[in-house]
């Protein structure tokens, strides 16, 4: 069966990538993901702005202390995600049931929230056809379509059910914890519908990817009988895309998982280096540390120049945000720190965001994700008619991938004159390999930025606080001190609402 990861064909006699010339060639051609962080540097940027290079090499002696705390921590057991590249027993349990039973199914519906539904997104807007669930089966090759609903808006689950086929569709729940609102009421929502339509086959029709021992989903596994993959108890949501959170589904839409782990091997072993300069996720954290915290730029923005890539910034602005952005230190000390992440979107935040970048304040970095090779062109065809049509006229010969790189280079080119700070994260091609490795790469990044700020980069006591207070309105016993607590809160003042 051919991968869905294998980029289509172009359409007939479409040349490779129009590249205007250009040489995008960099220097490692074997490397899945390169780092040029030439426009993060002050000489490349007027010296007024931008990180002093000098800056970077004394921060590398502070980057072999995180370093090696990073490697006490994996060897204590406490990163876990660091030991999902290296998983077998649970990637064979995922590929028989994704090859075997998972396959009799026209729908998978992924019910999760946060680190439990975006790195599917990511995966699945990354590695499958962006039309994929409006093809047919044979344009599927028989794999199913693949959905995640990770909100509760009535809007969208109402209009969700409605149209699809419960008798042909597996859900599965994926909840670390068990015991979010969200993924719980979606849960009993469909566990109703289920039963009401199909009486006790309803169990078949669902697979929860959850804690192995702890929490409700669990205890329904066994009292229900319904199957389950497991979340290794020191992987925490954010961290878990190359789990069982990520891996079921992508296997089931026919996705290679092996070579995502694959490529998350080999940028591991990448990354076991404590010289700064030569370790990607290393400097990509120092990058955007010092930016943030010595040279004013608090805000980074990633922008691929990529539709296959956009969901990847959507992932990345959940993992630096809800890993870095903390109240406390790991001692305890007070700080309030961590940067704020932005997605964006080239071409098309060109015309949205991009004024804002080159003319705004000089509190942001760029950081832009591109593939060398998309493998699919689009000619632009020269229509004589209008060769003396300026706008249209010098357009002709060139193709769509020619475009967007040569937007892309015009960026990154015009936030440089003006002295903005940006580099660009470069893989060879969207396939699994390179998405695997580009995923790891940020990941580690992000453990290495906790450690430089001081802050753990596990934990989320923010979002926890948010959902005790859900559980207290909502009745949820255990937490009546929480409603209590917003029963308290002082009524808001009429004054100060307009109508
Ligand atoms: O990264 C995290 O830990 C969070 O975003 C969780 O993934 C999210 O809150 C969902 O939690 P759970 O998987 O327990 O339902």
């Amino acid at each position: 069966m051919a991968s869905p990861s294998e980029p289509g064909e172009g359409p007939a006699g479409s040349p490779k990538q129009d590249n205007l010339g250009i040489d995008k060639n960099m220097p490692d051609q074997n490397s899945l993901v390169t780092l040029d962080y030439n426009n993060m540097l002050s000489p490349r940027l007027g010296g007024e702005q931008g990180i002093d290079p000098a800056r970077l090499a004394e921060l590398a002696e502070r980057f072999r202390e995180v370093h090696a705390d990073v490697e006490r921590r994996r060897e204590a057991g406490e990163l876990g995600f660091y030991s999902l590249p290296y998983q077998t027993d649970v990637v064979d349990e995922i590929e028989s049931f994704a090859n075997g039973v998972g396959q009799a199914f026209e729908n998978v519906v992924v019910l999760g929230i946060g680190g439990s539904a975006l790195g599917t997104i990511a995966l699945r807007t990354a590695l499958l056809n962006p039309y994929w669930n409006e093809l047919d089966n044979e344009g599927r090759d028989f794999f199913p379509r693949l959905y995640v609903l990770d909100n509760v808006d009535p809007w969208t689950i109402h209009a969700f059910l409605d149209r699809i086929d419960l008798r042909r569709t597996l859900f599965n729940v994926v909840s670390k914890s068990g015991g979010t609102a969200e993924t719980m009421s979606q849960y009993l929502i469909v566990r109703e519908r289920l039963e009401a339509e199909l009486g006790d086959g309803y169990r078949g029709h669902f697979l929860f990817t959850t804690d192995p021992a702890k929490g409700v989903l669990r205890q329904l596994s066994e009292t229900e009988r319904i199957g389950t993959l497991p979340i290794p108890p020191n992987v925490g949501g954010r961290f878990s895309v190359l789990s069982a959170v990520g891996l079921l589904p992508a296997a089931l839409v026919g996705i290679p998982i092996r070579e995502l782990l694959e490529g998350a091997r080999l940028m591991d072993e990448r990354c076991r280096t404590d010289d700064l300069l030569s370790n990607p996720a290393g400097l990509f954290a120092a990058l955007q540390y010092l930016a943030d915290t010595e040279r004013g730029a608090p805000i980074h923005v990633m922008m691929p120049y990529s539709d296959r890539l956009r969901d990847v910034a959507d992932w990345f602005r959940q993992l630096w945000a809800e890993s870095l952005g903390k109240e406390r230190t790991r001692a305890g000390e007070e700080v309030f720190v961590g940067p704020t992440p932005v997605k964006s979107l080239g071409a098309t935040d060109q015309h949205s965001q991009v004024q804002l970048y080159v003319e705004g304040p000089f509190d942001k970095t760029i950081t832009f994700l591109v593939e060398r090779d998309s493998g699919v062109d689009v000619q632009i065809p020269s229509i004589p008619l209008y060769a003396e049509v300026g706008e249209l006229g010098y357009l002709g010969g060139h193709s769509l991938g020619g475009l967007l790189h040569a937007e892309m280079t015009a960026t990154e080119a015009a936030l440089a004159q003006r002295g903005r700070m940006n580099m660009t994260l470069e893989i060879p091609r969207v396939d699994a390999r390179s998405v695997g490795a580009l995923l790891f790469l940020l990941e580690v990044a992000t453990v290495y930025a906790g450690g430089l700020y001081g802050v753990d980069p596990l934990d989320q006591p923010g979002v926890e606080l948010g959902k005790q207070l859900t559980y207290g309105l909502m009745g949820r016993k255990g937490y009546e001190e929480r409603r209590e607590e917003m029963e308290r809160t002082e009524q808001k003042s009429d004054e100060w609402v307009v109508r």
